[in-house]
């Protein structure tokens, strides 16, 4: 496997950064993945934007222009055999004496991308579709910011492994006269669906703004598929005929069970059937006319 390492295209296993970058250190840093098609990124502008909104967050100029970025990622994908592929982006502060406080503008930013396989869902998976558990979401308050300092997303997803299931449903707990409500998976979004509508979160900084998230309202939108965004609460969460997760890499899936307790029918539904359907064909569709 090659990746590209601070302007280096290498074998993995040569791939070195100090043990003083602050991503090690501090986790201070930003990442994307990018699903890629046929040796075509999807979506690849849009992923740049969000890495752009991500650096904007943590206050880390972008090391590299759209143009820069994109001969990098068309240069991987080219050096790595898969059709399929995901990117995964990784931007650091760099490397310097430890202090929290940001180092001296001069320290370069660590730049690291990888391509691996892309594997989407087993077929069997997404026929019986997936179970899932639910959890409070104990996240910082900037979500929306696609950090490397995962660690509550991994504690969170790690219970949904520990239950012998695909996901964990995160709900921010009810203050004051606020209901509690659903933001997004540990790694992944939600959808709910109830009485035919398609119903998805606000994008606010308690979500990651997915990528994939925008594709399936986009399709819904095109298709006149009856959808709101909105505050989701818990109680409708529980109350879902269907709850869909969507991600780059696991695109999107059924989840018939949550916290052991049949969701709707315990079977992918009709509108995960139409939207996964439709789904496939835009992928094909863009991937076909670019
Ligand atoms: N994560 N929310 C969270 C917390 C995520 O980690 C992800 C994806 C999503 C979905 O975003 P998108 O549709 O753009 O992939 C939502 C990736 C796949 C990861 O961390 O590996």
């Amino acid at each position: 496997m090659t990746i590209y390492l601070n302007g280096q295209y290498l074998p993995i296993e040569q791939a070195t950064i100090s043990v003083l970058d602050r991503g090690f250190i501090f986790g201070d840093g930003v990442y994307e993945v990018i699903p890629v098609y046929s040796r075509r990124a999807f979506r690849l502008e849009e992923h740049l934007q969000r890495l752009q909104h991500s650096l904007d967050g943590i206050r880390l100029a972008n090391p590299h222009s759209v143009s820069e970025w994109t001969a990098i990622i068309v240069e991987l994908i080219a050096r790595n055999a898969p059709e399929d592929q995901y990117l995964y982006l990784h931007i650091t502060r760099g490397a310097a004496k430890r202090d929290h406080a940001f180092p001296a503008p001069k320290v370069p930013p660590t730049v690291f991308v990888m391509s691996n396989p892309l594997l989407t869902p087993a077929p069997e998976l997404l026929a019986s579709g997936v179970c899932a558990v639910t959890a409070e979401d104990n996240r910082w308050l900037r979500c929306d910011i696609k950090a490397i300092s995962l660690l509550p997303n991994v504690l969170l997803r790690q219970m949904a492994v520990d239950a012998g299931c695909a996901e964990t449903v995160l709900i921010r707990p009810a203050v004051a006269c606020e209901n509690a409500f659903l933001t997004e998976g540990a790694a992944s979004n939600i959808f709910v669906v109830k009485n035919g509508t398609l119903l998805a979160p606000m994008k606010d900084n308690l979500m990651l703004p997915g990528i994939t998230y925008d594709v399936i309202l986009e399709i819904a939108e095109a298709h006149g598929i009856v959808h709101q965004v909105r505050k989701i609460t818990a109680a409708e969460v529980f109350a879902a005929d269907e709850l869909l997760l969507t991600s780059s890499t696991r695109e999107v899936m059924a989840i018939t069970h949550l916290d052991g307790k049949p969701v709707g029918a315990a079977k992918p539904g009709p509108m995960y059937n139409k939207i996964y359907q439709l789904y496939q064909e835009f992928k094909r569709d863009v991937m076909r006319a670019k």
